[in-house]
């Protein structure tokens, strides 16, 4: 697999699975399956409820610990210095590790700066061995970068050919060289990616799916990919990504995909910190 460094030198595979939506008696099989096809990279999430049938497959995986790049994320109703602190006490004993390689804020909303203290605390302790956030917009990262004082490598976001994120990248690059990964690189299969005709005339010249130009295209942007499968198949193909290189004309053919518009949600506006804000009230999530 290959790796990109992060700017503390970190080492991550460009490629990694996402559990999320994966109901929990499917997640220790397909977690396993994902490593048996190659994945060396898992992210999942407190959130994701599936945290310890992660760490059952981390457990019965025929790898050594040091294998493999395990990331969680903090979920909302658990910001706030101490409360972020416990929660990820929490997510390492559910994971059954004694070290996570990213731990990451799901949501720009909240106590953001308590709880991303408490990430960076863990990080001197030698606990987790990068950190970041995760749904941050240019500005919102750059605050973080700007006034937090302590090291961000990473922002997990939206990235597909739909929503291609051109400004958060040289946003990123240029504050603070944080690394770009990219959640729903196919858009959860919206707006009719995988048939899309000019991911599909790309893919005939490769015989490649339009699958495998996504996370091409991605990875040549230098963006991590997280792609989520439960089927074994469609693991190995969305890993099978590195023995071809796209043209420039591929590239433009793709930039015209743009819709400058998020498939899900904007995390700009009010009605989204509204939704967030009652789901922790109402739901205790
Ligand atoms: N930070 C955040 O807020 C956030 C938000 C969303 C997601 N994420 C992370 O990003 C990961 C990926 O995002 P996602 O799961 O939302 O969406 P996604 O990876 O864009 O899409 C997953 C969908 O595509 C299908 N699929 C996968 N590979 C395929 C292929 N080669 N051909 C055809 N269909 C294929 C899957 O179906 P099958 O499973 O049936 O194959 C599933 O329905 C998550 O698992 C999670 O780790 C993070």
């Amino acid at each position: 697999m290959e790796i990109f460094k992060l700017n503390n030198d970190v080492e991550i595979p460009v490629l990694g699975f996402g559990v999320f939506q994966i109901p929990q008696t499917e997640t220790v099989q397909a977690v396993l399956n994902a490593i048996d096809v190659g994945y060396r990279h898992i992210d999942t999430a407190q959130s994701y409820m599936n945290e310890s049938e992660v760490g059952i497959a981390i457990s019965q995986a025929p790898l050594e610990r040091e294998e493999l790049f395990i990331t969680t994320k903090v979920w909302i109703s658990n910001y706030g210095y101490e409360k972020t602190y416990s929660s990820v006490i929490q997510s390492m004993e559910k994971l059954q590790l004694s070290y996570l390689d990213l731990v990451l804020l799901h949501q720009p909303f909240g106590d953001v700066f308590g709880s991303y203290r408490a990430l960076a605390d863990f990080q001197k302790e030698g606990k987790i061995r990068a950190i970041g956030v995760s749904n941050f917009n240019p500005e919102r990262l750059a605050d973080l970068v700007a006034f937090g004082k302590m090291p961000v490598q990473i922002n997990q976001i939206e990235i597909n050919p739909f929503h291609q994120r051109e400004t958060d990248l040289d946003s990123a690059k240029t504050r603070g060289n944080v690394q770009l990964e990219a959640w729903a690189p196919f858009a959860e299969g919206r707006n009719g990616i995988f048939t899309n005709e000019a991911l599909l005339k790309i893919g005939n010249k490769y015989k490649k799916t339009p699958a495998q130009i996504i996370l091409r295209w991605i990875f040549e942007r230098g963006i991590v990919s997280l792609a989520k499968s439960v089927k074994k198949e469609r693991m190995a193909e969305n890993i099978d990504i590195f023995d071809f290189e796209l043209s420039d004309d591929d590239k433009t053919q793709i930039a015209q995909l743009e819709t400058s518009s998020s498939q899900f949600f904007n995390h700009d506006a009010p009605t989204s910190v509204d939704y967030f804000a009652e789901l922790v009230k109402e739901r205790g999530i």
